[in-house]
């Protein structure tokens, strides 16, 4: 008998990373840490293979006076957490136009929210074939159906399958979410250019004809994890001026960018040339965060507004982040040849906490990879690996086993 309404019924399925880490962990008490590489978390671990805290962070953190902790925070956030996260998200490329934010527990909260107010019960949201899991699960939770595209064409942006699937999309319904991961993509690494941001837009602009809206959801967990964060923030002027029926919402978290991961403070943060659009985006939000989580966790989000109410602590923490992302860029660099010399084909990586190896049997393939003491992400069509967490001594002949696995499992 199920107590569960219908709607709910095959709901279970556990979760992939979390079982990994898990099985990671059990191996090291039998054979010890040296022994075992897991490369299955989204964190970024240092060399001991530790979860590390932006010291500033952390500082601040422990500084702050026990009523910031407790207390509750507006349903929107503070207004100085609202401007210090728009300051921090867009630094010197704000675009014009009408900005306003919620506060969100993490990128999660904030894409929770786009799915729950700017599409209807039924109707599809479009991502990336290529894609963080939690997309279909947040929008096949709120009842909606999950689509994608091809992510890549070779190694670019595939602009031409977006441009198809919001044509087909928009034939069925007058709204469309469409969820982007940029820079640093998860599970890939990919970061979109410029031009194929204005690519996007300029599809948008011409598919929202009236009575149709497109709503990009802009998800940028991992903005501050680029080689280049000027390159990388210099789309955001490009959202000035869109449609008013063109609406780009910034997912922003302070999970990798803060090192607060369970902490659960990010923002979601719309730009329109409508004042009356950007108003409905406030109240709106708002109202879902109360039936769904109230509001954030006053303390972390604190963290953030002292960041910003001093330039000295904005240098001090981007310094902080450079020294970690130097680590996983030395990591990343290793695997990246390596897989070079032994012709093993990944996804194209530009930066940011993981990459992916496209295979047929990614499941077999690591179960084989776990004979050898290697625990990793299998997805639909590939593998991922955390270069965030695999400390730059186990890197060294990763690619090969992963190379031989493949060709064992295919043979
Ligand atoms: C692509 C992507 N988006 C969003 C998130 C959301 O993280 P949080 O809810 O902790 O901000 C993550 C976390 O792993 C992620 O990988």
């Amino acid at each position: 008998m199920m107590l569960t309404a219908p709607h709910t019924w095959g709901k279970y399925s556990p979760d992939k990373i979390f079982a990994v880490v898990a099985e990671a962990n059990e191996a090291r008490k039998i054979y010890g840490n040296d022994q075992v590489v897991n490369g299955a978390p989204g964190t970024f671990l240092d060399e001991t293979e530790t979860i590390f805290c932006l010291p500033t962070v952390e500082e601040i953190y422990r500084n702050l006076p026990m009523n910031e902790v407790v207390a509750y925070s507006p349903l929107e956030g503070t207004p100085d957490y609202l401007e210090a996260a728009i300051s921090h998200v867009f630094r010197e490329y704000r675009p014009e136009g009408h900005i306003k934010a919620v506060a969100t527990p993490g990128g999660t909260g904030a894409l929770h929210n786009i799915v729950a107010n700017y599409s209807s019960s039924g109707e599809t949201v479009l991502s990336s074939e290529w894609c963080w899991g939690p997309y279909k699960s947040i929008t096949e939770d709120a009842q909606r159906k999950f689509e994608t595209f091809s992510l890549f064409d070779g190694d670019r942006f595939n602009v031409g399958e977006l441009e198809q699937k919001i044509t087909k999309l928009l034939q069925g319904q007058d709204r469309l979410v469409v969820i982007l991961n940029t820079p640093s993509h998860n599970p890939t690494g990919y970061s979109m250019t410029s031009s194929e941001w204005q690519a996007v837009l300029d599809i948008s602009g011409r598919l929202a004809t009236a009575g149709k809206s497109i709503i990009l959801a802009i998800d940028v967990a991992y903005l501050d994890y680029t080689e280049d964060q000027k390159i990388s923030r210099a789309f955001f002027p490009l959202l000035a001026n869109l449609p008013a029926n063109v609406l780009p919402i910034i997912c922003f978290s302070m999970s990798k960018s803060f090192t607060m991961y369970g902490q659960r403070v990010g923002a979601m943060i719309c730009v329109s040339r409508s004042a009356a659009v950007a108003e409905e985006f406030f109240e709106t939000n708002q109202i879902t965060s109360r039936a769904s989580w109230s509001s954030v966790n006053r303390g972390a989000s604190k963290i953030l507004s002292v960041i910003y109410s001093n330039p000295e602590l904005v240098k001090r923490s981007d310094k902080e982040r450079l020294e970690s992302l130097q680590i996983i860029k030395e990591r990343a660099a290793i695997f990246s040849c390596e897989a070079k010399a032994v012709q093993l084909n990944m996804l194209p990586y530009r930066s940011g906490f993981f990459l992916t190896i496209p295979c047929s049997k990614p499941q077999a393939v690591c179960e084989v990879l776990k004979e050898k003491n290697i625990y990793l992400v299998p997805l639909a069509k590939g593998i991922r690996v955390s270069v965030c967490a695999i400390p730059t001594m186990k890197m060294r002949g990763i690619a090969a086993r992963i190379k031989a696995a493949i060709d064992f499992v295919r043979e």
